[in-house]
């Protein structure tokens, strides 16, 4: 969305007055109650016309952020309410499109913020010029001289932590687009004496602290110096920490800046050698001694301070040891030399440690010029940057002091004459008759001290030079003598009798009456700060050494170049180097910020007002307004002012057609505001005075109300009416979808209940129709019921009567019956005997009988003895007979079956018969034995050759020849034997070879033992005491058990007549040699498939597991 375009003015919002020339009325306590209020209320920038006024907060605001730098970019400098950044943008806007150099002056005394406003300045001019690799580069070498710069001049004050301790003039160059391309740094006055003494509660330069708190041991050991700061004379030691201020990566910062700024390694340590070399000279100390003429000499106390200088310096020891001691005069061709005492020594010491560091810092100034101009020929656009110190007055104001308020002395003359030219350019421009402007012109007070001929400055060069002794005395004496008529020149001791009685005027001071205020000066210490003196032999010294950077700095002490003519004057130095600076300036538009500082204890949200006022006295703040109000007060371009009022001329509102001149004419006009009021000029309205403004802004605020309020009552007015609108279009809706929703719940109910009363007529019809129906049948079935009755009555009568007839017919016959029997047994009685009822029976008896065996003869079952078919029986009585019957058949065919049997085929029986005796229902092997046939011998010994010798030792007939496991009885294995029984015998012989291994003779036999489960385990339990029972019983396992104990049983029977015992037990004892052993048979699992497994578990057990 595009950024609506709002139109605003430095009157919108305003908090007190943002331009002190719109200040009614103006007088001295207006000024500061407006500064104030607007200062309480965080708006620190106030303007007069084009000027800046800065009051310090103290405290960071958020007031610099991009966005405000956006904010104020390509803005008019009185669309937005004051700021630093509105002025910036003017001058840069102004250089960069008319092609206009600029100067911004910045003022104020120490602490009121100049340095961080010519940052503030540096750095949005930064932010709103062109970019690029090269561009930025310029801008990052421009801004980090700063931190250079305030590291070596800059020092901690009583007044300012960060007291800018040199004057500082930058001019930045541009190109033709408004880049940067490089600048020039001037400096102005470095106030050296702060390196060898500090006034209480301030400390030397920033660098000796950061250096000593920053550099690392090694650096440190290089320039020989130590960490700690008491080390150092020229360190004053009560506030060497400043609160807030890290020394250490301060140090880090500068480094980096240096480097940035283009310094080399070899020059940023040789800057440090110098920096070490000055702190160490303070430690450097004299003693007298007395000599021959009975004059006092110096002589350093100790010299190891100075050993190390000279070889940090590469001086030659012995001639700055003499450089100590004696001064040399050369006067036309003569050399004299003179010993130094203590305090000149002393004084020596001082002032080389000061011009070493003032000329390296006007080095370093220089160095960082060389990095920074601008590499091009092509004319540059400039902007100019000063920061210099403001007014001074302090308690006692020395040489110094009287310096810098001369130079400001200039800077205000400048200002004067140049917003008056501004002024004055203005009205020619605009067209608007110039009136006469009453202000104080300062020149006479310049005049009064730069004066060529009799001026204070040309006063005390003269005294300086002039052969003969020479005091700060003469000097008083000499301006009472020159300036006693001035003006503002004020003396005890003058001539004219004026100040005879003034004792606030000591006898050792001049006053001057500045521009900004009766400043008095202690004369002592100006010969000496004007002379500046370094003794030559000092500054011959240094070009010795072999240190090139202190070499070049001290020029003048090459004796080739030996000048007898007395160096330049420190005053009229800076009087040459502030004519150059004003030339400068004067070719520049100007544009000034004037700081302020509200209180004297660095806090924020004090206003103090006396401080204040002293400053706005001295600044010439009034002055400065009234000047810019003597003509016209106020002044805008015809578009932005009939912009702005148009609304209060009905002709100009709300849009005027003509030129924007004619409209603001009319519109003044219709306001009937006086004609001596305002002036039109070319292109601006110039009002007088700011009442006149003010009305119009009152005016304009009512008619902005009544606007509103207007605008609000339309708006109100139309969003009512839409509303409403909206309301009924709303309602019409609802009202239809409900209507149609009620009709159309109102059809479902009528449905409904059509319905409803439908089905109930219907019913109500059906069940007439089921009721008629119902009747009808009823009357039909009624009727047949009665037919029905009536004949079932009809027809039980009948059947009752013949009943009765049939009962009566037949009671007839019976009767008739018995009486015919009756009548025959009468009869015939006579021809029966008695016993004829018992034949008869008899007889009938016979014939059933009878009948009952021809029927059986027919149907007699098979003769198979398996065949279970017999007929059922015919008669009750003869049950018994039937199944005796059936007995008999039975048993005979049984027999029949019987006598077809072959002496083997019986003998096979025989044996099945035995063994069915022994051990049916006994053992659970015995029920899948019986299918099988008993071979007996299953071994053929006769045909195989292997066992021709068994063959031939057994004589008898062989009963079972079969391969048996042999159970060990030691370990429940077992191995195969073939098992013989002969009639006689039982032998065990070897399977493989056929040797006999045992023989038991029959006899020996006891006992069989056996399990009564599924298994072929046995047990041949042998006599006790006979010779085949020394090996004890035998126990053996085989597939044809049943067989093998049945033929063992019989044969035993047929030889001995004995029954050969049995015994089916599922535990019995088997006699192993001496122990006996029992056999236990368990139910085993099915892990070994179907096979019984024998384990000897203990010494008296054998468990055989039987799946
Ligand atoms: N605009 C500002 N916003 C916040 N703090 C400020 C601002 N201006 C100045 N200050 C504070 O005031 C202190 C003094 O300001 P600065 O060093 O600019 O004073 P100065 O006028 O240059 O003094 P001197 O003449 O001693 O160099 C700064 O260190 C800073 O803390
Ligand atoms: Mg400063």
């Amino acid at each position: 969305m595009a950024k609506m375009e709002v139109k605003t003015s430095l009157l919108d919002n305003m908090i007190g007055v943002g331009d002190m020339v719109l200040l009614e009325p103006l007088n001295e306590e207006t000024f500061i109650n407006n500064l104030k209020k607007r200062f309480d209320h965080n708006e620190i920038y106030t303007y007069i016309g084009s000027v800046v006024i800065s009051v310090n907060p103290y405290r960071s605001l958020p007031i610099y952020s991009p966005e405000k730098v956006e904010d104020y970019r390509n803005r008019n400098f009185y669309e937005l309410s004051p700021h630093i950044f509105a002025l910036s943008d003017e001058a840069y806007r102004s250089l960069r499109d008319q092609d206009k150099d600029q100067c911004i002056l910045i003022t104020g005394e120490s602490g009121a913020g100049k340095t961080e406003a010519s940052k503030l300045v540096m750095s949005y001019v930064a932010a709103v010029c062109g970019k690029g690799a090269e561009v930025n580069q310029v801008k990052e070498q421009l801004l980090q001289s700063n931190p250079v710069l305030e590291a070596f001049g800059n020092a901690k004050t009583v007044r300012n932590d960060n007291s800018s301790r040199f004057g500082k003039y930058m001019d930045i160059e541009f190109d033709f687009k408004g880049d940067p391309l490089g600048g020039v740094i001037s400096n102005y006055l470095l106030e050296k004496s702060r390196v060898v003494k500090q006034p209480r509660g301030e400390r030397n330069f920033h660098v000796f602290y950061q250096l000593l708190s920053g550099a690392s041991e090694e650096l440190l050991n290089k320039l020989t110096l130590e960490r700690d700061f008491s080390r150092y004379n020229y360190l004053s030691l009560d506030s060497a920490k400043v609160n807030g201020v890290d020394d250490a990566a301060n140090f880090r910062t500068v480094r980096n800046a240096m480097q940035i700024v283009g310094f080399m390694d070899h020059e940023a340590e040789s800057v440090l050698e110098v920096v070490a070399a000055v702190l160490k000279l303070g430690n450097i100390e004299f003693k007298p001694e007395s000599r021959v003429n009975g004059l006092d000499e110096s002589k350093i106390k100790d010299k190891n301070e100075l050993k190390e200088i000279c070889e940090l310096t590469g001086i030659d020891q012995s001639v700055l040891e003499r450089a100590f001691s004696f001064r040399t005069v050369e006067a036309k061709q003569e050399k004299v030399s003179t010993t130094l005492n203590v305090a000149q020594a002393y004084y020596a010491r001082d002032a080389l440690a000061k011009n070493l560091y003032s000329r390296l810092f006007s080095w370093l100034v220089n160095r960082i010029n060389e990095s920074i101009k601008a590499q091009t020929k092509v004319r540059k656009k400039v902007m100019g940057v000063l920061d210099i110190y403001g007014f001074e007055i302090f308690e006692d104001n020395s040489f110094e002091q009287f310096i810098i308020n001369y130079c400001n002395e200039k800077l205000q003359q400048i200002f004067i004459e140049l917003t008056l030219k501004e002024e004055q350019e203005e009205y020619i421009r605009e067209g608007i008759e110039w009136t006469h402007i009453d202000y104080f012109n300062n020149a006479i007070i310049c005049d009064l001290i730069e004066n060529n001929t009799n001026g204070i400055l040309a006063m005390l060069d003269e005294e300086c030079l002039r052969p003969g002794t020479v005091t700060d005395e003469t000097f008083l004496e000499k301006l009472n003598q020159v300036c006693a008529t001035h003006q503002h020149f004020e003396s005890r001791m003058s001539k004219s009798s004026r100040f005879l009685n003034d004792t606030s005027l000591p006898h050792s001071c001049f006053r001057i009456q500045h521009y900004a205020g009766k400043v008095l000066y202690q004369v002592e210490g100006f010969v000496d700060k004007n002379n500046d003196l370094l003794y030559r032999d000092l500054s011959q010294a240094m070009w010795k050494a072999s240190h090139t950077l202190i070499k070049s700095l001290f020029p003048e002490g090459n004796p080739a170049k030996i000048n007898l003519k007395r160096p330049p004057t420190a005053g009229s130095q800076f009087k040459a180097s502030v004519a150059t600076l004003m030339k400068n300036l004067q070719t520049k538009n100007p544009n000034y910020i004037r700081c302020i500082k509200p209180n004297d204890k660095k806090a924020a949200h004090i206003f103090n007002e006396a401080l204040v006022c002293h400053q706005i006295r001295y600044l010439g703040l009034l002055e400065n307004v009234r000047v810019r109000r003597a003509g016209y007060a106020f002044r805008q371009a015809y578009e932005p002012c009939l912009e702005r009022y148009k609304m209060l001329c009905k002709q100009t509102w709300p849009h005027w057609k003509g030129p924007a001149r004619a409209g603001v004419e009319v519109l003044f006009n219709e306001l009937e505001i006086p004609m001596e009021e305002y002036s039109f000029g070319r292109s601006k309205i110039f009002i007088r005075n700011p009442r006149t403004l003010f009305k119009l802004e009152d005016l304009r605020k009512q008619r902005l109300e009544d606007l509103a309020t207007l605008i609000q009552k339309i708006y109100r007015g139309w969003k009512c009416r839409t509303h409403f609108l909206l309301m009924r279009k709303s309602q019409i809706v609802i009202a239809a979808w409900y209507r149609r929703y009620a009709q159309q719940k109102r059809y479902q109910q009528i449905k409904s209940s059509a319905l409803v009363i439908q089905s109930y007529i219907r019913g109500w019809k059906a069940r007439k129709i089921l009721r008629e129906l119902k009747h009808q049948k009823r009357c039909e079935e009624a009727a047949t019921t009665i037919a029905a009755y009536w004949h079932g009555t009809q027809a039980r009568r009948e059947l009752k009567r013949l009943k009765e007839e049939a009962r009566r017919k037949h009671a007839v016959a019976v009767i008739w019956a018995y009486w015919l029997g009756l009548k025959v047994r009468r009869e015939y009685r006579k021809f029966f005997r008695a016993n004829a009822g018992k034949k008869i029976y008899e007889f009938t008896l016979q014939r059933i009988v009878q009948k009952y065996f021809l029927e059986m003869k027919n149907k007699m079952p098979s003769l198979s003895p398996i065949d279970k078919n017999w007929p059922s029986r015919p008669y009750l009585f003869l049950d018994s007979t039937h199944k005796e019957l059936k007995r008999i058949f039975h048993l005979w065919r049984c027999k029949k079956y019987r006598d077809q049997f072959t002496d083997q085929q019986k003998l096979i029986y025989e044996e099945k018969l035995e063994a069915s005796e022994l051990f049916k229902d006994k053992k659970a092997l015995y029920p899948s034995s019986v299918g099988q046939p008993f071979q007996g011998a299953y071994l053929e010994i006769n045909k195989n050759p292997k066992y021709k010798k068994l063959k031939d030792a057994i004589e008898e007939k062989i009963i079972i020849a079969e391969v048996v496991n042999k159970i060990n009885r030691a370990n429940g294995k077992s191995t195969s034997r073939i098992f013989l029984l002969t009639n006689n015998n039982l032998l065990l012989a070897d399977q493989k070879s056929g040797q006999i291994k045992s023989e038991v003779p029959l006899v020996d036999v006891t006992k069989v033992s056996m399990s009564s489960q599924n298994d072929g385990f046995f047990a041949i339990h042998l006599k006790e005491g006979s010779e085949a029972a020394s090996k004890g019983d035998f126990l053996f396992s085989s597939d044809h058990l049943i067989e093998m104990a049945t033929k063992l049983y019989r044969t035993t029977l047929s030889q001995t007549k004995q029954k050969l015992s049995i015994e089916i037990s599922d535990e019995f004892l088997v006699q192993f040699r001496q122990d006996k052993v029992c056999v236990k048979f368990i139910q085993g699992n099915q892990k070994n498939g179907s096979v019984p497994t024998c384990k000897r578990k203990n010494n008296r057990l054998l468990e055989v597991a039987v799946p």
